[in-house]
């Protein structure tokens, strides 16, 4: 089994790493980031390489890589870093905690897929893709490449979901609709139609009682 370098260094790599190391028994032999942000040798007891020379250190057709910098830019830097370590020959095998459900779904490579996913029955994901804590995905759903589903978010079965859409936490996608590329699901926004390139869907904000405390009403 490959061992894996992960890109970046902070609490998302952690949670990587912690996928890797504790639920897929597999290890994390490095951590690469951009020259300029290279200001340590060693993050977590391992050594930290420059990513523009990764392929001087480790030899790429060894090594698995994981993503572990999201950028917030609807993952169009996660998508360039992929291209270009894939290039280099890295490979980008899938990131699955030992708790998530992915009955007979269909996988490209390079998704992070966290704690208690469903991905159900006849899915098909792409590439690159990450599934925040308890997503689930329905059945017979369709996802393109570098999309991120937030913790709790919810799709009902045949949904289609294009590339680099942001689904937020809690978020809930009717079934039959199609997320166009770049769509913004705003947390906890249900989605009852289709939304057209880089639409913003957001529900109506909860209200602060800001004349009211905790104990008016638990008394
Ligand atoms: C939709 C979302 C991205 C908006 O971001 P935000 O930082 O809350 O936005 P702001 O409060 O700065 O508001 C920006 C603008 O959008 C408007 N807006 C944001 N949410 C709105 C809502 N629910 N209803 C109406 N308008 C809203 C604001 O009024 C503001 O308008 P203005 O620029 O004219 O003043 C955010 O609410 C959200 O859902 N984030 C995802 C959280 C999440 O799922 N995290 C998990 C990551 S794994």
């Amino acid at each position: 089994m490959r061992d894996f370098i992960i890109f970046g260094k902070g609490d998302f790599a952690d949670i990587i790493r912690y996928i890797i190391e504790e639920e897929m028994q597999r290890n994390v032999e490095a951590y690469m980031v951009n020259k300029k942000y290279l200001d340590m040798e060693v993050y977590c007891g391992r050594p930290v390489i420059p990513y523009e020379e990764a392929e001087r250190y480790y030899k790429p057709s060894d090594y698995a890589v994981s993503l572990g910098y999201e950028a917030h830019d609807m993952y169009q830097t996660r998508e360039r870093l992929q291209y270009e370590l894939s290039k280099k020959g890295f490979f980008f095998d899938n990131v699955i905690s030992n708790t998530a459900n992915l009955t007979n779904a269909s996988l490209g490579h390079g998704n992070i897929i966290m704690q208690n996913c469903v991905l159900a029955p006849f899915s098909k994901i792409g590439n690159g893709n990450v599934f925040w804590a308890t997503a689930q995905v329905q059945h017979h759903n369709i996802l393109g490449n570098f999309n991120c589903i937030a913790p709790g978010a919810s799709s009902s079965g045949y949904v289609k979901i294009g590339n680099h859409c942001f689904i937020g936490t809690n978020a809930t996608l009717k079934n039959n609709i199609s997320m166009a590329d770049y769509s913004l699901i705003g947390a906890g926004a249900y989605v009852s139609e289709n939304t057209s390139e880089y639409e913003v869907v957001v529900p109506v904000k909860s209200i602060k009682l800001r004349e009211k405390n905790c104990f008016d009403f638990m008394r």
